[in-house]
């Protein structure tokens, strides 16, 4: 449809038509309609009528191109103008076939199989009917005690940027043409990923310019990859629930930004301004949600119900709301929806694509590009003759898809022991579970302790469940569960080789386990193919690459705990640690147990030669930066080279070091190899006291290594524009 016809369209719906499209309700609600005829449970309780249904605008949650074609053909023989509806889902890290988590995916530094991840996920969802999906969620995180860190891709901006448009173009890619992709929304606008105390919908309260900073350039990044949908966050940013923040969804996403598509609330995070007392009632909470942007209300009435009376009264005005709902039906059109309303649903399709042999090896790769060699000590990879005890509550688990895997089925996903199983000589493999994820019994024990005997090395499966991450999944003390150290402790006394192997969706404290095991491998939630990938790096078959995009803190009292922090007036001295008046723990070091960026290979890199250019930069002329990286070790390895900055004296104070870029070498034993930067002006930009984003003069101080803190130095000075 033309834009012209749109209006047209506007112009012939009722108001209660129009307001019905800024309604989202779950599937249940459209099955209850069509059945009876009848107000079902659910609708009554809200106070919304059958009508409301017929002429509502989207649906969340249902999927399977069967189910949708019903749906939507059942809808479609009831609305009036024949406006169809839109179906929307989490397809978060897969549809049917399942990759490894965003956090896990972050560490593959690979957003090109990222970007691919994202595209599978499209076209498994859109040949089941599905049109939007509400990913990618890109919050900025810092406290592992959130469950929700699970979700993003971690603590970076520059990252997290660039994790954030592969995705979106994972899944829009063409979306006009292409009726196998989906429209992406990003999430959660804004700093949902801030909670103080790391707890679910809590306040979140920072400067603007620490917004602007860190916690927006994911978002915007999505939203100049072309993202088509932004939802709002649960929790307030500067004293105002999100939902309701005229500043931030007018204010920086429309006007500034110039955001011109559709904002869905979260999950009643309308109604919930009430709970946050920001609102009186469902009406006061209508009216801060329109005059703020939102389009779309998913899951309450207030809209519905109080829209009429906002109008009526004069406090809302007309616009708004063809606005919104002009918004909606643009993204209907550009779906192709008013043509073909039933998209890429195609169930003969969905039984060819979804969870497809071709779709399960890209999620295979994608786990063995994301998990995380953290030690070492030379046990792994496992001997080809070693006879090998695999122990623990995630040695033949299926629970390793992790929180939103949508369609994922856990009894599809390839376990570990199955894996080794196969990847073992005969004989050579025995299995135990040791313990459950938060009991042991005495009987579990002595079945461990048995195993382990004629074993030449344990390997632990060791982990959080997977609802002890996601939304609602926080926690305050983020160790291992106290029964699987208890396992640890007694497997240790038998004084064999330990290879820990964990999967769970978070950094964790690792007390107990990382300096008791001789090798640690962080598998996070990898996905379908999971137990496949994590066995072909036990045994060798594959060289891990991954680095950690959040740290891990050494204790939990350290929390937040983030690389790119800044120095205090007071920095501990590392040579000095026995100062007082220095700003530091008494209990602790000030340093994680390990870095962002950090992971280990099965071989060693040596960094040497780091060059500059030159030593002074100007606005015109960028410096160029190498570094020469040599295979010390006896295997081919990936190493992710990484090159930081710290801007020694700014107007505003900068972090001790950001990262700025970074490079992959594939390098074969004795090679080496020569990783190049161009480092530009606009890369030391950043957000002044006034907002404005410009560079300051100076000394700058470039960094180049293996992860955050493992680093070799240089110097250089910008020259000041005038000079230039
Ligand atoms: C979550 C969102 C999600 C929505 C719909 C909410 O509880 O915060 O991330 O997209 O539910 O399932």
């Amino acid at each position: 449809m033309e834009n012209h016809q749109l209006i047209d369209l506007l112009n012939q719906m009722t108001l209660e038509e129009k307001i019905a499209q800024l309604l989202q309700l779950t599937a249940h609600f459209h099955e209850g309609t069509e059945s009876e005829g009848q107000i079902t449970g659910p609708m009554e309780e809200m106070g919304i009528s059958e009508q409301m249904v017929t002429a509502s605008g989207s649906v969340l949650g249902l999927s399977g191109a069967q189910a949708i074609i019903d749906v939507q053909k059942a809808y479609m023989s009831k609305n009036r103008l024949g406006i169809p509806l839109l179906f929307m889902a989490d397809v978060v890290h897969g549809f049917k076939t399942i990759f490894p988590i965003p956090l896990a995916i972050g560490s593959s530094w690979e957003p090109e199989l990222a970007e691919k991840s994202a595209e599978i996920s499209a076209r498994e969802s859109a040949v089941s009917g599905l049109h939007v999906t509400f990913a990618p969620m890109v919050d900025l995180v810092r406290d592992p005690r959130w469950g929700r860190v699970m979700e993003t891709t971690g603590e970076d901006p520059y990252l997290n940027s660039l994790f954030s448009r592969a995705f979106v173009r994972g899944y829009q890619g063409n979306l006009q043409e292409d009726t196998e992709r989906l429209a992406a929304c990003v999430k959660h606008f804004a700093a949902y990923g801030a909670p103080e105390g790391g707890r679910d919908y809590n306040t979140v309260d920072m400067s603007e310019r620490n917004l602007r900073e860190y916690y927006l350039p994911a978002y915007k990044a999505a939203l100049d990859e072309g993202c088509e949908m932004v939802m709002t966050s649960f929790n307030t940013v500067d004293g105002i629930p999100a939902t309701g923040n005229e500043k931030l969804m007018r204010g920086i996403l429309r006007d500034e930004w110039g955001f011109d598509g559709v904002l869905i609330s979260d999950w009643a995070s309308i109604r919930e301004m009430i709970a946050h007392g920001a609102a009186e009632d469902d009406c006061e909470a209508a009216y801060r949600a329109i005059r703020a942007g939102v389009d779309i209300e998913m899951m309450t009435p207030c809209y519905v119900q109080n829209l009429p009376e906002l109008l009526q009264s004069g406090r809302v005005d007309k616009t708004l709301i063809d606005e919104a709902v002009l918004r909606i039906l643009r993204l209907k059109n550009k779906l192709g929806l008013f043509e073909n309303p039933l998209r890429g649903a195609d169930p003969e399709r969905e039984r060819e694509l979804v969870f497809c042999k071709e779709h399960r090896k890209v999620s295979y790769e994608l786990a063995t590009k994301s998990c995380v060699l953290l030690k070492n000590n030379g046990v792994l990879p496992l001997q080809h003759e070693s006879n090998v005890a695999l122990i623990g509550p995630f040695a033949q688990s299926d629970d390793i898809l992790g929180w939103w895997s949508c369609e994922g089925v856990k009894e599809d996903a390839v376990k570990l022991g199955t894996a080794l199983e196969e990847r073992l000589q005969s004989g050579k493999l025995r299995v135990a579970n040791g313990c459950d994820i938060h009991s042991i019994t005495q009987e579990q024990l002595e079945e461990a302790l048995e195993a382990a005997q004629t074993a030449d090395i344990i390997v632990l499966a060791l982990g959080e469940d997977s609802s002890m991450s996601g939304e609602g999944g926080s926690r305050t003390d983020i160790r291992l569960p106290e029964a699987q150290l208890e396992l640890v402790k007694h497997l240790q006394k038998l004084g064999k080789p330990i290879a820990a192997v964990i999967f769970n969706g978070r950094p964790l404290d690792l007390q107990g386990v990382f300096n008791e095991a001789d090798a640690v491998l962080e598998a996070w939630f990898p996905g379908s193919e999971g137990g496949a990938a994590v066995a072909d790096i036990l045994v060798g078959r594959v060289n891990p690459s991954a680095k950690l995009t959040m740290s891990f803190p050494q204790s939990v009292g350290q929390v937040p705990v983030y690389y790119n922090r800044f120095n205090t007036g007071r920095p501990l001295d590392p040579l000095k640690t026995e100062e007082r008046y220095v700003s530091k723990y008494i209990d602790s070091p000030n340093e994680p147990l390990l870095p962002f960026g950090y992971g280990l290979s099965y071989t060693t890199f040596e960094y040497s030669d780091l060059t500059l250019s030159s030593l002074e930069m100007t606005p015109n002329q960028p410096l160029t930066v190498s570094v020469k990286v040599l295979n010390t070790g006896t295997r081919a390895g990936v190493e992710t080279v990484q090159l930081y900055i710290r801007d020694v004296s700014g107007e505003v104070v900068r972090p001790l070091r950001e990262l700025k870029g970074y490079k992959k070498l594939k390098l074969a034993p004795g090679e080496h190899g020569i990783a190049t930067f161009t480092l530009t002006e606009e890369q030391l930009r950043y957000h002044h006291s006034d907002l404005g984003f410009t560079s300051d003069p100076g000394t700058f101080h470039v960094f180049v290594g293996s992860n955050s803190r493992d680093t070799l130095e240089q110097k250089f000075k910008l020259a000041s524009s005038q000079l230039a």
